[in-house]
């Protein structure tokens, strides 16, 4: 049932952006003033989101997360959940939020038939939290992961962005956390997304790779052994600390990049399916979908999409892709 690419990948998961709007500025993701936002008109209307998901699943596509910006700015949200989880075909229904405002939705998210949700934390400092995301509090999100662990949306990830001066300094903090919470933290190397980002320029100087990531968890806290996460089949590897409940997982996407087992692609807010992304290439499903397309013509632009799917970025050897930020995509 699952439609394999021109190399032979399966895929299975869509991505889809629900909004290019955030409550945060994270440095990484956002220049400081934002970046040009789509007018109310170009955003997708849920009912459209619908009409795309429903064509997903006919092609198989079993596995659907909800991004931004921030997926829980959008009015309605909690109903396009419950909208998406009745669709036959989709088994797994996940989000991925920067938690601000979890704790206000997790039960009602929950209810409505979400299963995980992926929560982005760069700092356990709460000044140096507010630094990176140009304002956030650190006990927002804190109350948001308990709420979203009270009700039930388990188990939690944590998306850790490691940035050389930034925060690199507190690895050894996230890991050590994995010890007695059930924590599953993912140390995530930055990637050079969009231009106008503060962050960009020094892109090379600012990574961080896993290796050495590693390194420094285990110099301090003793060998990680490999260890299986229960939810989801990303990219990530995942580890555990001797004896610890968490688990630390890397996502090598610039010095190991797991393009060959990449399963996914995105939609973003305005209507773009998007196979790669760190590729600019992009298939307008908007203007059909406003020109009356149902479902057979959506699923055959989303089969367009599986078969001109890159076979890989080269982040390694040449810049990023310049046409979006980060949050114009999700992640
Ligand atoms: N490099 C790596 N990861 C990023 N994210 C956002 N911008 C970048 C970047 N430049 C991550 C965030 C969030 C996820 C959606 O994408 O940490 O958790
Ligand atoms: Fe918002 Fe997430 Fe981008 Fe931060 S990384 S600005 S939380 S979309």
């Amino acid at each position: 049932m699952t439609h394999l690419d021109a190399y032979n990948r399966p895929i299975s998961y869509l991505r889809i952006s629900v909004t290019d709007r955030c409550n945060l500025r994270c440095l990484y993701c956002m220049p400081r003033d934002g970046v040009p936002l789509c007018s109310h008109h170009e955003i997708l209307t849920y009912e459209e989101i619908e009409t795309i998901a429903r064509a997903a699943a006919e092609l198989g596509i079993s596995k659907v997360r909800l991004t931004g910006g921030e997926p829980l700015v959008r009015t309605g949200i909690v109903e396009l959940v419950r909208v998406l989880a009745s669709i036959p075909g989709i088994d797994d229904l996940a989000m991925t939020t920067n938690g601000i405002r979890l704790s206000r939705h997790a039960l009602a998210l929950a209810e409505a038939g979400l299963l995980r949700v992926n929560v982005s934390l760069d700092s356990l400092r709460p000044e140096r939290f507010e630094r990176i995301t140009r304002g956030g509090r650190l006990e927002d999100v804190l109350h948001g992961m308990e709420a979203a662990r009270e009700a039930g949306l388990q188990p939690i990830k944590i998306n850790t962005v490691v940035i050389r001066g930034t925060n690199d300094d507190e690895v050894v903090d996230f890991a050590r956390k994995t010890m007695h919470q059930y924590w599953n933290v993912r140390f995530i190397e930055l990637m050079p997304m969009g231009r106008g980002l503060s962050i960009e320029d020094e892109w090379r100087e600012k990574i961080v790779i896993a290796q050495e990531i590693r390194r420094k968890v285990e110099t301090v806290l003793g060998k990680l052994e490999p260890a299986k996460v229960s939810a989801g089949n990303g990219p990530a590897r995942y580890y555990r600390l001797p004896g610890a409940r968490g688990t630390l997982g890397f996502i090598t996407a610039v010095s190991d990049h797991f393009c060959y087992q990449c399963n996914r692609m995105r939609l973003t807010a305005d209507g773009q399916l998007r196979p790669c992304l760190l590729s600019d290439h992009e298939i307008d499903l908007r203007t059909p979908l406003r020109q009356g397309a149902g479902i057979e013509e959506i699923k055959s632009l989303l089969l367009k999409g599986v078969e001109t799917k890159p076979r890989r970025h080269h982040l390694a050897e040449s810049d990023g892709p310049e046409k979006r930020a980060m949050s114009q995509i999700g992640g």
